[in-house]
């Protein structure tokens, strides 16, 4: 089978869907690859790195498509590319498909089996494919480093002689992948770390890496599915908020990660909740592509609101291409090591990581979500 490597074209992408290594594993498994010149460049991979690796550098992107079984990406196909791609062959990046019906059209009608990388079931066995993870763990690092660079002051406890400067006080929504591991930094830095998440079980973990979890004293079980919490009530929210204000008031930075799957993000700080925070704090909106969790966060701008700062930069592991590149090209390693041989797919319908993650086959949405709707 030939993969293809296709530079991303997205504005801000920075990522590629292969490594050189990962690459030199496909090919050791017995599969060709041909990486699309200039793809790797912005995260440091140059098309020498490749042809070492094994692969075939091509200018033409539709002459490589047009060969290709697999097509490998960050992002979806642009209309373009799909045009050039072979009726019958796999592509493999974030499609988002609930979001996108004319994209999933589009790749049903060119009869491209579409396999979604945003789409990877949470369950034990596929945690090397799962790319929400990686690319969270990255950006949680990140949001950290851009929140403490916004911030007038440092983190840790700094006894001078000309007196002690008391450490920062970082407060964290949603204790998830990206804010586990932003508690985990901001700890490293010597900050002192409050955290709030519905999911009760993430006080064990927050208060193994350092932090204090905020109990919301409620009756209200939050339900969680597929690894995923569901939508609160008004009340618990009500609750949650009367729960962190004290915190709010008093910390440096606030970092939100809060994520409800499938839906708009929830409000988590309102306009009022800001003005009760310090001058000069910052607030770094890790959810403002799902809507921002902090009302007054604006997409890619960095705002100054009632004299805090807020950040609302979207694609945070794109800001750190390099790894964010070597873990998603491992995940999509492991991906199709399991659906497919250098010899073709398996197309185990009922398998549960294949049902999870193929969006459209044979020329029709088969994704049972999808399926369900339409
Ligand atoms: P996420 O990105 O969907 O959401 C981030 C966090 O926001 C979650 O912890 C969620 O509980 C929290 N949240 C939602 N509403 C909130 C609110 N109103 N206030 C405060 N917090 C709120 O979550 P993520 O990072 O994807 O992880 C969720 C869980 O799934 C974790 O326990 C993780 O370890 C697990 N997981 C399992 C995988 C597997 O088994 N393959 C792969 C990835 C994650």
């Amino acid at each position: 089978m030939n993969i293809a490597v296709i530079k991303e074209t997205k504005i801000g992408e920075n990522r590629v869907a292969l490594s050189p290594t990962v690459v030199q594993q496909f090919i050791k498994a017995g599969y060709t690859c041909t990486v699309e010149a200039g793809a790797g460049y912005k995260s440091n991979f140059d098309d020498e790195a490749y042809k070492k690796a094994g692969a075939n550098i091509e200018s033409s992107k539709s002459e490589m498509l047009s060969k290709a079984d697999i097509i490998v990406k960050v992002n979806a196909l642009t209309d373009e590319e799909i045009g050039f791609s072979k009726s019958g062959s796999a592509a493999v990046s974030y499609i988002y498909a609930a979001f996108n019906p004319d994209l999933v059209k589009k790749l049903a009608d060119k009869n491209i089996s579409a396999i979604s990388m945003d789409a990877i079931p949470r369950i034990s066995r596929a945690q090397n494919m799962d790319a929400k993870s990686s690319q969270d763990n990255l950006a949680g690092y990140k949001s950290v480093i851009l929140g403490a660079n916004a911030l007038g002051r440092i983190f840790p406890l700094l006894m001078t002689s000309a007196g002690t400067i008391s450490p920062s006080r970082v407060l964290i929504f949603g204790a998830g992948v990206a804010g586990l591991q932003a508690v985990a930094t901001a700890k490293r830095l010597g900050a002192i770390v409050e955290v709030t998440d519905v999911r009760p079980e993430t006080k064990e973990q927050v208060e193994s890496l350092g932090g204090k979890f905020i109990e919301v004293k409620t009756e209200e079980a939050v339900k969680v599915e597929g690894g995923y919490a569901k939508e609160v009530s008004d009340d618990y929210l009500a609750k949650q908020k009367d729960a962190v204000n004290k915190s709010l008031a008093i910390a440096d930075l606030v970092i939100t990660t809060a994520l409800v799957m499938g839906r708009k993000a929830p409000i988590l700080i309102t306009e009022e909740q800001v003005k009760l925070m310090k001058l000069g704090s910052v607030i770094v909106d890790m959810a403002v592509e799902q809507g921002g969790n902090c009302e007054l966060s604006e997409l890619d701008k960095t705002v100054v609101k009632h004299g805090v700062t807020i950040l609302g930069q979207s694609n945070l592991p794109s800001t750190l291409p390099q790894n964010a590149s070597e873990l998603y090209a491992k995940n999509i390693y492991n991906l199709l090591s399991h659906l497919s041989t250098k010899d073709g797919f398996k197309w185990e319908m009922e398998e549960e990581i294949t049902k999870g993650t193929l969006i459209t086959h044979q020329g029709k949405t088969v994704h049972p979500s999808l399926v369900q709707t339409a």
